[in-house]
Order: structure tokens, then sequence, then C-alpha cells
């Protein structure tokens, strides 16, 4: 009990401003017009005086971030996918931090399109979302150990509460379960070196990720599948899975400093949480309903899922 006192008061405690050295962040969103967590944090870290290295997929995102932050900030152009691009990062920010080591490595970017039922989809479609979310960040950490170990800092795994809950087709809840499995290899490996690792489970959030790419992605999907499994399914399905994936983003959350806050605590927190929840929905619904056992889990989730038209009564 009075652990528990202790630990809870302690997450308060920040560490000393002199630990708080550069951090890098993979962030901004290409499109200006689109936010997304990771550039929200960069603004936030940028703000309260840290050094952010913030890598970015797009000139267009690099720059956008740029003009909104000080000239602390530093972007460069990074691919997480493409282990060349990684390397070149890995050498970007080796220069600059030198000796000091790198404090904190933000595991931010991730992609969910395409994203759709299971029986729609090719393997293709599930090996582009693992290359990126699952992957690329595995590349990132592993070619980025050495100068976090040296400067006994932190790793922050952006998961998803979807990496508590499959509910739907799509690589995106399998690289998310995938990154829940390394964060917690990685915090029992690494605490002997004093490196400290979270993982941050966001719920649904208005960012550009469960936006309009992502039902567009859908509908293309949809017109290209064979004609037998277009009637196996019915047209009803794909409007109702459509509509579904709608209401998810318009409930949404839009106050994004409850998942960056998160981020934040993690890089700074002398005591940071192994994982962090953020959002009601991951608190109140996902979180609970993961912990239940699994024929209620499907039958609460099976309200909002549609049903095949050629469906076994
Ligand atoms: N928003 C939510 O509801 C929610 C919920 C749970 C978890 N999350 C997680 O939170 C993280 C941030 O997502 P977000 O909501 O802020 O959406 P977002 O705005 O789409 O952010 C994802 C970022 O990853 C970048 N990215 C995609 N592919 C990349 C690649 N190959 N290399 C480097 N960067 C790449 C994207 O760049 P471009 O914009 O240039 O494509 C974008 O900046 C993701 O890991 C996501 O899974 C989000």
């Amino acid at each position: 009990m009075s652990y528990l006192r202790y630990r809870s008061l302690s997450q308060g405690i920040q560490v000393p401003v002199s630990l708080k050295s550069f951090c890098l962040l993979n962030v901004a969103p290409s499109a200006g017009s689109s936010i997304g967590l990771g550039n929200v944090l960069a603004k936030q870290l940028d703000r309260h005086g840290m050094r952010v290295l913030a890598a970015c997929l797009t000139e267009k995102g690099a720059e956008d971030l740029k003009k909104e932050t000080s000239s602390r900030l530093q972007t460069a152009i990074v691919d997480i996918s493409d282990s060349q691009s990684v390397s070149s990062a890995v050498e970007w920010v080796t220069r600059i931090v030198g000796d000091a080591g790198l404090w904190g490595l933000v595991n931010n970017a991730g992609t969910i399109v395409p994203a759709a039922p299971i029986g729609w989809l090719k393997k293709e479609d599930y090996a582009r979302v693992l290359n990126i979310n699952l992957l690329g960040t595995v590349d990132v950490t592993l070619k980025l150990l050495p100068l976090v170990r040296r400067a006994r800092g932190r790793i922050i795994i952006v998961s998803s509460i979807l990496g508590r809950l499959s509910v739907f087709g799509g690589g995106y809840a399998l690289s998310k379960f995938g990154l829940e499995a390394f964060g917690d290899s990685l915090r029992r490996e690494l605490s002997s070196f004093g490196v400290k690792v979270s993982i941050v489970e966001p719920g649904a959030f208005k960012t550009s990720i469960i936006s309009s790419p992502a039902f567009e992605g859908l509908a293309q999907i949809w017109k290209n599948l064979p004609a037998e499994i277009k009637e196996s399914y019915g047209e009803q399905y794909y409007k109702k899975f459509a509509q579904t994936f709608q209401a998810l983003a318009d409930a949404g959350n839009s106050t994004f400093y409850k998942a960056t806050d998160c981020m934040e605590h993690a890089l700074t927190a002398c005591h940071p949480w192994t994982r962090y929840s953020a959002g009601w929905d991951a608190k109140l619904y996902f979180i609970p309903l993961s912990y239940l056992p699994t024929c209620i889990s499907d039958l609460l989730t099976s309200v909002y899922l549609p049903k095949p038209y050629r469906r076994v009564e």
C-alpha cells in the first residue's frame, strides 16, 4: 500500500532539466490541413524547452512544423519502412547528439490504411501496415538503442487501444499487438541499462489517421472486390462497416493533449508509467472490455459490427 502511495506521489517528480536533452519523434503530417499527435507533441515539447529532432515523412510536413516552432527544433525526412532512410536518420541523429546520446525516442509514426473486413484483403495489404507500424518501429528502435542506452533515456512506443482488443480487419491491430509485445520485452531487457520504456495506448482521436483517406481506401477496396465476395457480404455490410468507421471518427477525441501529455510524462517523469491509456473511450470502454471473457466482448462488439448478407442463422 505504501509502495503504491509512493508511486502515485512520485509521478509528478520530473527529471532535472539538464537531462531533458534530445528527443527524436516521428511526427509531422504531410498535408497542411491535417494534424496528428506527433505534430502536437513536437510543438508541446519545443514550447517546454526540449531539443526536438523531428523525423517527418515529407518536406512539406517538415517545413510546416519548422514555421510553428523555435530554432531548436530540427527536422529530417525519414520513411521508417525504408531501412536505408532509417540508417541515414540515425547518422543525422548521431551527428547532432554526439556523446550525450539520445534522451528520448518517441515511436509515433503509423498508418491504418488499408482497414477493411479480413475477407476483402490480400497479404500485401497486411504487409504494408506491418512494414510501417511494426517493422519500421523495430528498425528505428534497434538502430537508435546504443544512443538511448548511452543517455539512459526513454523509449516511448505509441501503440493503440486496438493493441488490446482487435475489432476489425487489416494490419493495424496486428501491428499494435506486435508493438505491445515488443515494448514489453524491450522494457524488461533495458531496465538493467537504466532505460525506461513506456507504451501509450490512445483511444480514438480526430487526427488524419481516421479521416477521409481511410474511408476512400475502403470504397476502393469494395469497388474492386470479386463479384462472389460482394454477393456474400452484401452492399449493406459495406455501408454499415463504413458508417461504423465514420461514427468512430466522429466520436473521436479532439483534446489531443490527453495523448500528448502521456507521451511527455513518459519522457520527463522520474518514474514514468509502463502503460498509459489516453481518452475516455480507452479507459472506460476498451480496457474493461479487453479483460472480459471473450464471449461477452464478442457479444458487445457484434452490436456495432455489420452482418453479412449470406450468413448462417
Ligand atoms: N488518432 C487515433 O485515433 C489513434 C488512436 C490510437 C493510436 N494512434 C496512434 O498514434 C500515432 C499517431 O497517429 P495520429 O493519430 O497522429 O495520425 P497521423 O496524423 O496520421 O500520424 C501518423 C504519422 O505517421 C506518419 N507516417 C506514416 N507512414 C510513415 C512512414 N512510412 N515513415 C514515417 N512516417 C510515417 C504520417 O505521415 P503523413 O501524414 O505524411 O502520412 C503521420 O505523420 C500512430 O501510431 C497511431 O497508430 C492514433
